[in-house]
């Protein structure tokens, strides 16, 4: 420890934004509070009761003065309010193609956090630096919020609802991850770290099944090491024939149910005439509430798996669809 640190690590591209930001309203806000106090103690002293100072033509009002004393904080105000703005579309926006995806599961007290190839993590996160990286982020129970403050990155992680927050690491290192939302007794042990790797030590780390964990507790209660965990998608397509999914979704589009090929990014009819695009969050609902959304043509006939499914197996479910592309030799089969 050396000292009190004023800021966090800056350890992320936007970290380096939000800091520039930061500067300039302080710079702002010293300037104009500089400016002012200097001006009520000039002007105290120098129009004090029983100075000789002449006071000859005073004005009841000046149009320059007014318009000038509005219009300039108005600009200032305009210009923090379109960066600021710019800067939070762009964290909470849609992340670049590239980015690597990682699962958070927030539950009392712990962060769950799962790799796309299978390994998972309580509350420590690897990644490997300069490459962004995108959390779809959901509570298992309460509302957590996800926050590492190296990174500037804040979001939080609901019941019942994907979150996505999304940053590119610049540093290596080790960095605190937070929950930023009381959600119970221990709130404030509901904490952990994140790893920045370089990125031949992350293929290194990802090649080892995590268990390569530099700086980690070699105890500590991380990765599950040594045992070999199936990948996201394949735990998900496991999930899908023990469920019988495809007993009704099929590889076209079918009497009870509609394909799942090429279901994810595309625009779905319902049966009420509303368009709504097949995100994470459709298909996460579909699965557990399937009667809010209704596709058109179709009957609603599924059964809710609401309460039987946990989170976890949600994801599984929701990775293993994501990931089935139309297939290319039965192209439009049905009308
Ligand atoms: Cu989870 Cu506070």
């Amino acid at each position: 420890m050396k000292g009190v640190a004023l800021l966090p690590d800056t350890a992320s591209t936007f970290a380096q934004q939000v800091d520039l930001l930061f500067w300039f309203l302080t710079a702002v806000t010293v300037f104009f509070t500089l400016l002012i106090a200097a001006l009520v103690l000039y002007f105290a002293y120098r129009y004090r009761r029983g100075s000789t100072a002449s006071r000859a033509g005073a004005k009841e009002t000046d149009l320059r003065l007014e318009i000038g004393w509005s219009m300039i904080p108005l600009t200032i105000g305009l210009i923090v309010f379109v960066w600021a703005a710019k800067l939070y579309a762009d964290a909470y926006g849609p992340p670049p193609d590239n980015a690597l995806e990682i699962f958070v599961i927030g539950k009392q007290w712990m962060w769950h956090l799962q790799h796309p190839n299978g390994i998972r993590e309580n509350n420590e996160l690897h990644i490997p630096a300069g490459r962004p990286v995108k959390l779809t982020m959901i509570s298992q129970d309460v509302i957590h919020s996800f926050f590492v403050p190296a990174f500037r990155i804040k979001r939080d992680v609901l019941p019942g609802k994907y979150n996505t927050v999304w940053f590119t690491p610049t540093k290596p290192g080790k960095y605190h991850l937070f929950c930023a939302e009381y959600c119970g007794t221990q709130h404030s042990r509901m904490i952990g770290w994140v790893y920045v790797m370089e990125p031949a030590e992350y293929e290194k780390w990802l090649a080892s099944g995590g268990e390569a964990r530099p700086g980690a507790l070699a105890s500590g209660a991380g990765t599950m090491a040594g045992v070999p965990t199936a990948s996201l998608v394949q735990a998900g397509e496991q999930l899908y024939k023990q469920l019988r999914c495809n007993a009704c979704h099929g590889a076209a589009d079918g009497q009870r149910g509609p394909s799942h090929y090429g279901l994810f990014g595309k625009k779905v009819k319902l049966r009420d005439g509303t368009v709504v695009v097949a995100d994470e969050a459709y298909i996460r609902e579909s699965i557990l509430r399937p009667l809010a959304k209704v596709v058109d043509g179709y009957e609603p006939i599924m059964p809710s798996y609401e309460g039987l499914l946990d989170e976890e197996r949600t994801l599984q479910l929701v990775a293993y669809i994501k990931s089935l592309k139309k297939p290319l030799q039965t192209a439009e089969v049905k009308p």
